[in-house]
This record gives structure tokens, sequence and C-alpha cells, in this order.
């Protein structure tokens, strides 16, 4: 599948920020800043914190809003004795529709391994959600030239047990971690390098179908005065944006540079 039929996903996440007050202020700022034509070439999601999603999907849904729901991590059982957690289940119940999953800050600050990663992305699939899996290097293995391998290591370790129309059906989220909330950001050049590589390890593993059909975003300190260029990248088929995606018009020139 070529470039032209993915349509590009642009996801903001709001991470442990926005009460569910702020975060009905903010998606009605954001809504009055986008237009019509947008779900035409783009998809948007925004991923609020869970004490939001109620408050976001009533907005959505109430307006009409060309946005879907996402949620920022899930846990992978049903259902059970996980004091805090909250299931893929109750996530469906909300309309949510995208769940990240296995951002380097939950690798990083939680311990989420590439096994729970596995397990949460066989989860959401299993709850009618999509995943949009995240993968993406430390430094130190970003200047001993090891990313590829890192972040394929990550992709294949992630997607165990899926079956092809789920691999091309999900998102994958390329994310050098250090260019997360920093300002420095991937080059268009790098970023496209390495999604390029993924896209070229789901080819080479499961076929042109998956491969072709796969949507990788690159995430890292994406903001309105990079993102066109990033998004025009044969490789990249939209953006996961943190701080930016804070400010509605900066978030929405971000949607209409993917329009390009
Ligand atoms: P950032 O965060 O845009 O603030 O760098 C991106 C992310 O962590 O998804």
């Amino acid at each position: 599948m070529a470039r032209a039929n993915r349509k590009p996903l642009v996801s903001g996440n709001w991470k442990m920020h926005l009460t569910h007050l702020e975060a009905i202020n903010i998606i009605q700022k954001l809504s009055y800043s986008l237009d019509a034509s947008d779900p035409s070439y783009v998809d948007i999601s925004v991923h609020p914190a869970f004490t939001a999603l109620r408050s976001v999907q009533t907005v959505l849904d109430a307006d009409d809003l060309p946005m879907a729901l996402g949620a920022q991590n899930v846990h992978w059982a049903e259902k059970g004795a996980y004091t805090g957690e909250v299931s893929p289940g109750m996530l469906a119940k909300l309309n949510v529709s995208y769940v990240i999953v296995g951002h380097s800050e939950r690798r990083q600050l939680f311990g989420e391994t590439d096994e729970i990663v596995a397990k949460k992305v066989a989860a959401v699939f299993a709850a009618g959600m999509t995943p949009i899996m995240c993968v993406g290097e430390t430094l130190e293995v970003n200047e001993a030239a090891t990313t590829e391998e890192r972040v394929l290591g990550q992709l294949r370790a992630g997607t165990a047990g899926l079956d092809p129309e789920q691999i091309g059906s999900m998102v994958v989220a390329y994310e050098p971690i250090w260019a997360i909330g920093t300002g420095r950001h991937a080059t268009a050049d790098d970023a496209q390098a390495v999604c390029g590589a993924l896209r070229a390890a789901v080819l080479a593993d499961h076929g042109e179908g998956p491969g072709g059909a796969v949507r990788i975003q690159y995430g890292g300190s994406v903001k309105a005065a990079n993102a066109a260029d990033l998004m025009a990248q044969p490789d990249i088929d939209g953006v996961l944006v943190g701080g930016a995606s804070l400010d509605p018009g900066e978030f929405a020139q971000i949607v209409h540079s993917a329009r390009s």
C-alpha cells in the first residue's frame, strides 16, 4: 500500500496534565480551530488522563467532533484484583478507539517490559481498540548507532503473536527518548530512516499487506514548526505530540500540516 493510502494520524498525548474541567475547555477550543475538511485527510486522536476520559467523550459525542478518543495506558487483564488499574473493557465502553502502549515514560519510570507491552497490545485488540505501540532508543543507544537494532527488537517483541491483519491495522510510534520533552527532535531524515526500517521489518516478517498498511508515527518534540517536514516523509504517517498538544492552537496547526 502506497503512502497515499495510509491516512495520517495526529495524536495528542496529554500525559498527566489537565483536570476534567480543563480538558473540556481545551477540547472545545480545539474544535473551533479545526476545519470541517480535516477528517477527509487526517485522523485525530486525543489522549486525556483517565479522570478526563468520560468528560471528553461526552463533549466529542454531543458535538459530533471529528476526533477519536484515546487513552495513555491500560492493564492487560479483563478484570480482577489489580488495585489502581484500568481494563481494556472499561476503556472500550467509553468509546476509546486508540490506546498508547509502551510509552517510554511507562517503560522507564514504571518498569514496563517488552513482555508487558505485548500483553497490553494483544488486550487492546481483544477489546476492539487500536494500540499505538511506542518504540524508541535512549541517547546512549543512539550514540552507539544501535538504534535500529533496539527499535526493531521492541517492535518484534511487542507484536509477537499478533495476526497479520492486526499488525496492518495497528499504529507504531517511533519516539526517540532523547527527543521527548527536550525540544530536540530527530531530523526528518533521521526519523524517516528509522520509520523506514520499522516498515521494512514488518514487510519482511509479515508481507506486503501489513507492511504497506501499518501506520508509523514519529514523536518527540513535535511542534507546528517541524510537523509538516516530518509528515512529508514517505514512511511517517502522522505524529504523536506531547507538550504541543496542550496548546489547542498549535495542535490544530500540527493537524493541518498533515494536509500536504
Ligand atoms: P513531547 O512528547 O512532544 O512533549 O516531546 C511526546 C510524547 O512523549 O509522546
